[in-house]
């Protein structure tokens, strides 16, 4: 075949499943249209869960006839000039893509009114203009925008294949109401589906009463905390269940998904939760260049500048939550089960974690060693020469958002500038106490009071350290998320293995 450039609607429909590939993600896209034209108000109609029908009429500042002309061009947008706006963004939308690529793949109609002006009607099916701006006589309020898209993906019925069941297809779009539900609790939402059922999110007065009206549960409870440029709000329930749950992750008012995070907060609540989860709401705020949300079409995915300093802040604020509310962990524990980690739980991890650690494929503990498969070949990694390593590294170090108190020995002052060097800075307070004020970078991921202990009990010389305590209580997830095993010389540390070699390692446990 000869080489042709494509056609421009051709792109359009290439670029729409980036930036919508479902419902869900048409309904995010004009939920954020809305908030970004100032809407407090949003009235939603849902038909076959989307497919059919999916219609928005905000009472946002509304668009002119100007505006409506180029609303619907790609690379369009009226929020960023250039690429240092990025910098300074405060709009869910920039790149100018999701109008032009939603009126490829669908037949779309926007009725839009500023105030004191008149309304202007506009329809394009599958990027094809069928009805040329004109004016229109009705609109339901002073200003605002109407989009309706009905027969989503008319255009590109591949699409419809990649579809998850109805059932996930409609958690999606609950989701998504959710989401901007949390993020602005004073939103005032109305949906109707399928031109009966009716769901209406009433104005709240903060994300706590709005996450307690959506789970139906009371006393949820919340801490906050500060770090460097960046303030945090957790509010979680503390009763963990089975039921479907609210699990929401806010940065700088966008919902994001980072299981990372999630399991950071599984991990550091677990004297509250036990093994389980429950609801939750995490809202950070920080300045938009420590983080980059370009990383994908959907926006959902963020690069963070220093990804540290914000788990360091999060397991922190999580920490400082179990401080403040303890009488709420101790009873929790006395009605909580004794689980053992057992093996069944590590099967569980296994299969939990295997799909999401892509680059390194499966992994599983067993004694001192962990098995991993990396670029197809299976590895065991022994975990004491691992830990060796870590503590022999130059240190980075992670400033402690909350200070442990840790016992000190009499001869403090000889091995204090040697922890300094492992990454351990420690204020005495008085002969047998001090306060942690950092740690290394490498081992912000495990039970570093353990280490620190250890060290301080062997006079620091690593190779006597006794890891064995630590390794037993670690789970995969606890070595999945340790940023060290994206390094290289977690390969070097390793050696490649076989079945002889499993089959030996299953006799000796
Ligand atoms: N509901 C609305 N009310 C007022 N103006 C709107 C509305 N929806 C879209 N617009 C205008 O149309 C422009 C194009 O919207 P579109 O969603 O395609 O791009 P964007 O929001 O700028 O960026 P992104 O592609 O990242 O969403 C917006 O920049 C905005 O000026
Ligand atoms: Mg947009």
């Amino acid at each position: 075949m000869a080489i042709e450039l494509l056609s421009e609607q051709v792109i359009d429909q290439i670029k729409a499943g980036e930036v919508v590939d479902s419902p869900s993600g048409l309904l995010k896209e004009l939920i954020e249209n809305s908030l970004d034209a100032k809407a407090t108000h949003l009235y939603i109609e849902i038909e076959n869960l989307g497919l059919k029908k999916i219609s928005i009429t905000d009472n946002g500042h509304g668009m002119d006839e100007q505006d409506l002309q180029k609303a619907f061009l790609r690379h369009s947008t009226s929020k960023i000039q250039n690429y240092q706006d990025l910098n300074q963004l405060s709009s869910f939308g920039f790149r100018g893509e999701a109008l032009a690529s939603i009126s490829a793949v669908s037949r779309l109609k926007c009725i839009s009114k500023q105030k004191d002006r008149a309304a202007h009607l506009v329809e394009i099916h599958g990027s094809e203009l069928v009805h040329p701006i004109t004016l229109s006589q009705q609109f339901p309020s002073e200003h605002g925008t109407t989009m309706i898209i009905t027969d989503l993906f008319y255009k590109t019925p591949a699409r419809y294949e990649f579809l998850q069941n109805d059932r996930s297809e409609l958690n999606n779009l609950k989701k998504i109401l959710t989401s901007y539900c949390l993020i602005y609790p004073q939103l005032h939402i109305e949906v109707l589906w399928d031109k009966e059922k009716r769901d209406l999110f009433g104005p709240c007065q903060d994300t706590q009463q709005r996450i307690e009206k959506l789970t139906q549960k009371k006393s949820f409870i919340m801490q906050k905390a500060d770090y460097e440029q960046m303030n945090a709000c957790l509010i979680i329930n503390p009763q963990a269940h089975q039921q479907k749950k609210i699990q929401q992750i806010i940065i700088d008012q966008r919902p994001i998904d980072n299981k990372k995070i999630h399991y950071l907060l599984q991990q550091v609540l677990a004297p509250l939760w036990q093994q389980g989860t429950s609801d939750y709401c995490l809202k950070i705020h920080m300045p938009p260049h420590l983080y980059d949300i370009n990383v994908h079409p959907k926006k959902t995915e963020i690069k963070f500048q220093e990804a540290t300093h914000v788990y360091a802040l999060i397991s922190g604020l999580a920490k400082l939550l179990l401080q403040n509310h303890s009488d709420i962990v101790k009873s929790q524990q006395n009605f909580a089960p004794d689980l053992k980690d057992s093996p069944s739980q590590h099967l569980h991890s296994l299969s939990l974690y295997s799909d999401n650690i892509n680059q390194h494929g499966l992994f599983a503990k067993k004694g001192n060693f962990l098995i991993y498969t990396y670029q197809e070949k299976i590895f065991l990694l022994n975990l004491t020469r691992y830990f060796q390593s870590l503590l022999q590294k130059t240190q980075e170090v992670i400033p402690l958002l909350i200070s442990d108190p840790i016992e000190l020995k009499s001869n403090f002052a000889n091995y204090q500038k040697r922890l300094m060097e492992f990454g351990f800075e420690i204020d005495a307070i008085n002969a047998q106490h001090g306060l942690l004020r950092s740690i290394p970078k490498t081992l912000a991921q495990f039970d570093y009071l353990l280490i620190l202990k250890e060290l301080i009990n062997r006079d620091c010389k690593v190779e006597k350290i006794d890891f064995n305590t630590l390794i037993a209580k670690l789970s995969i997830s606890d070595l999945i998320h340790s940023t060290e095993l994206s390094d290289e010389s977690m390969i070097n540390l390793s050696m490649e293995i076989n079945i002889d070699h499993l089959q030996k390692l299953e006799r000796e446990n």
